[in-house]
């Protein structure tokens, strides 16, 4: 973290009011970050596609976090994790991969595996899967890509 600490933030699901705020969301400077930014720029259109959905990390109304996630019993995908650059290592990105956990897990009795693509470059997003204990490997489609998963039991504290 840096000098400036944990920024406190509200985790809510994504609203219409939300949509020209996220629809130029900025969180990205490298190419691979700049691919996760536009998953989360694009996903208030796609919002009719069968169970996606957005969680919104908001600090004093304004949004300065966001996740594009898929969870159904079992199963969780996560498209996209972002955070204003003005906001990062103030602890908004792990705020918002532990409020997903805790939604879909509530969606799963028998427990629930979370997925994600991350780029090996990119340091914070890995940094937050190693946090969570997630087990990595070489994406089989894209040697750039890790293919992380996380293995969460009914028990998990998460
Ligand atoms: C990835 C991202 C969501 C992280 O959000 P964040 O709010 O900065 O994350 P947090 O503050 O919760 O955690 C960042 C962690 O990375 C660490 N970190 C910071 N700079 C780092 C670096 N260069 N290399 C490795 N780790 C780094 C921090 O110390 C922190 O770990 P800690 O909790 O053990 O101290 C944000 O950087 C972002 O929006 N990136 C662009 C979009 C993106 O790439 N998303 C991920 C792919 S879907």
């Amino acid at each position: 973290m840096d000098a400036r600490g944990i920024l406190p933030v509200e985790v809510r699901f994504y609203s219409d009011g939300d949509r020209q705020e996220v629809e130029n969301f900025h969180c990205a400077q490298r190419r691979w970050e700049k691919e996760a930014q536009g998953v989360i720029r694009r996903a208030p259109s796609l919002l009719v596609e069968e169970g996606v959905e957005l969680l919104v990390a908001t600090a004093d109304g304004e949004v300065v976090g966001v996740t594009v996630f898929l969870a159904i019993p079992g199963l969780c995908f996560i498209y996209s994790i972002g955070v204003l650059t003005s906001q990062w290592n103030r602890g908004v990105g792990t705020r918002l991969k532990k409020a997903v956990m805790v939604e879909a897990k509530e969606r799963s009795p028998q427990g629930c595996m979370f997925l994600s693509f991350v780029h090996k470059m990119n340091g914070r997003m890995n940094s937050i899967n190693r946090n969570l204990n997630a087990e990595t490997r070489i994406s089989p489609d894209d040697g750039n890509y890790f293919f992380t998963y996380i293995s969460v039991k009914l028990e998990d504290e998460v």
